[in-house]
């Protein structure tokens, strides 16, 4: 049986490599903030990754614009740092910048400096950008996106030509509730039209989130038990081990779930249970992940827990508590943790709550979703020594590793019946080597070449934050905050949220 499925694999791996993806357009990815930390740990290296790949035209060139006083010379002096800094490895292996691509990419690199309110950034962008396709990567604080849009609006710059697109990646956090996550689209709109705008979560472009729809619609064998008859339950989790890191100021008015939730882990959600789109276009996709998310019923306070992690262990290191961290006050209310029980109200998933759960200082890294399946009928075994029959598990591992396992039961040799756990596992790095990738490859070779699929459209962010919304309502109540020893599995409070269904969360740790 290995081998069937080893030439199946392999033979979609083939597929894959057979249908080589074209060349992007030629024309400017122009950052705005192009001296900050994501550009220089994601957005540089990604760019790279294409240029090693060879899917970048030779018109292709980078715009960085920022306030700080460059010139060209030492801006492309700190992108070889950036390169060389969070390129340079492969796993555990060392790999040296390739010098044939930096002395491509070296020309292709220009600094506007400026301030991103004034109109004569947009007048110096423009003169380096004049009748190009151009791509306005906003890799800012969120206070700048609206004023950024408004002034590419008032230079001209996004009026799109016959033969030059104009499009603008936005990247979260989109609004900080869903009424700003309104207004925020609405005053982008005045100024873009919908189809120029892609808004990012990174999410989308791990290959695992992408392996979702794959798996689960170009395989026979999931997507008719993929409902309510066969599946018990979902669990989502998005566990961290860091704490908050130098982010304090940012999280402190931000937490766990307006971080974590109505983005990422919605886009878990939605993968695992929209309906099939009938294309893999984008608004095919994007409709349907809009409707289930539309039919996740309003949240109760008794299905959510928020919590915030006390000094405890990471592995062998001693760590401080939220509230000791730098820049935390002493007495805060945001939460690191939280877990909820979602309801979806539609005829696949009446009755199957989605449990999720993400934080920070946890037991270990690990992003993965696992569908329980419902028992079989336990009546054959009643005259044999098993007292229960486990359930069947597939978890979808997202990150760290990648892959899918699938736990079932199997009988102990022997000459009673007597039956133990097993696990079948699928490893992506296995199967398929790839290159080097940040994640934000796909997303803005996507981008370049106009398809927005892996994008949220404006009724995707607003339907996650909709989900999310009761719990902003409810505000921060010291009673509701439930603490986490650092390095733990986080507050008892959620293991009782599924001991309440007679379920329990599988481990992290
Ligand atoms: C970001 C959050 O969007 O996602 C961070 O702001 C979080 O707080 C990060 O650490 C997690 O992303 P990843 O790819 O490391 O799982």
């Amino acid at each position: 049986m290995e081998n069937i499925i080893a030439s199946a694999v392999s033979q979609v791996g083939d597929t894959h490599h057979e249908a080589a993806p074209r060349r992007s357009p030629p024309g400017s990815f122009v950052i705005f903030g192009g001296g900050g930390d994501l550009t220089r740990r994601l957005l540089l290296p990604a760019i790279y990754n294409l240029a090693c790949a060879g899917l970048l035209d030779d018109g292709f060139g980078i715009v960085a614009v920022d306030r700080a006083d460059l010139t060209d010379a030492q801006l492309r002096d700190n992108v070889r740092t950036a390169l060389e800094d969070f390129t340079a490895r492969r796993g555990a292996e060392a790999v040296k910048l390739r010098e044939d691509v930096w002395a491509w990419m070296l020309p292709r690199i220009r600094y506007v400096q400026g301030d991103f309110e004034s109109m004569q950034t947009y007048q110096a962008v423009a003169d380096v950008t004049a009748g190009q396709n151009c791509i306005f990567y906003l890799a800012v604080a969120a206070r700048f996106f609206g004023p950024i849009v408004d002034r590419l609006g008032e230079a001209g710059l996004v009026r799109e030509g016959p033969d030059a697109f104009r499009r603008v990646i936005v990247e979260k956090p989109f609004g900080h509730d869903l009424q700003s996550a309104i207004a925020l689209n609405t005053r982008l709109l005045n100024t873009l039209e919908e189809q120029q705008i892609y808004r990012i979560d990174h999410y989308l472009g791990k290959e695992t989130v992408q392996n979702i729809l794959a798996l689960r619609f170009s395989n026979g064998f999931f997507e008719p038990l993929w409902n309510r008859q066969n599946i018990d339950h979902v669990q989502i989790t998005a566990a961290e081990t860091v704490g908050v890191e130098q982010r304090a100021k940012f999280y402190e008015g931000t937490g766990a779930l307006r971080d974590m939730v109505p983005n990422h882990v919605m886009q878990l959600l939605a993968m695992t249970a929209m309906e099939a789109p009938i294309s893999f276009d984008a608004d095919a996709v994007r409709n349907e992940k809009t409707k289930v998310l539309d039919a996740i019923h309003p949240l109760v306070p008794a299905d959510v827990v928020r919590g915030q992690y006390a000094p405890g262990m990471v592995g062998a290191k001693a760590v401080p508590g939220y509230r000791q961290e730098p820049g935390v006050d002493p007495h805060s209310l945001t939460e690191t943790y939280v877990a909820m029980k979602f309801g979806i109200d539609n005829w696949r998933w009446a009755g199957v709550p989605f449990y999720v759960r993400t934080g920070k200082r946890l037991a270990a890294r690990k992003t993965e979703i696992a569908i329980h399946f419902k028992s079989a009928p336990y009546a054959l075994f009643r005259d044999t020594p098993v007292d229960k029959l486990a359930p069947n598990i597939m978890v979808i591992h997202i990150q760290p590793t990648e892959g899918v396992t699938m736990q079932f039961s199997a009988k102990i040799p022997g000459p009673s019946v007597r039956l133990g756990g097993v696990r079948m596992k699928f490893d992506y790095a296995e199967w398929f080597s790839e290159g080097p990738s940040t994640g934000y490859e796909t997303l803005i070779y996507d981008c370049m070449i106009g398809d927005a699929t892996l994008f949220q459209r404006a009724d995707n962010i607003e339907a996650g934050w909709r989900a999310v919304q009761p719990v902003l309502d409810w505000g921060q109540d010291a009673r509701s905050l439930a603490f986490y020893a650092a390095g733990s599995e986080g507050p008892e409070a959620a293991d009782a949220l599924l001991a309440r269904d007679h379920r329990h969360w599988l481990k992290i740790g």
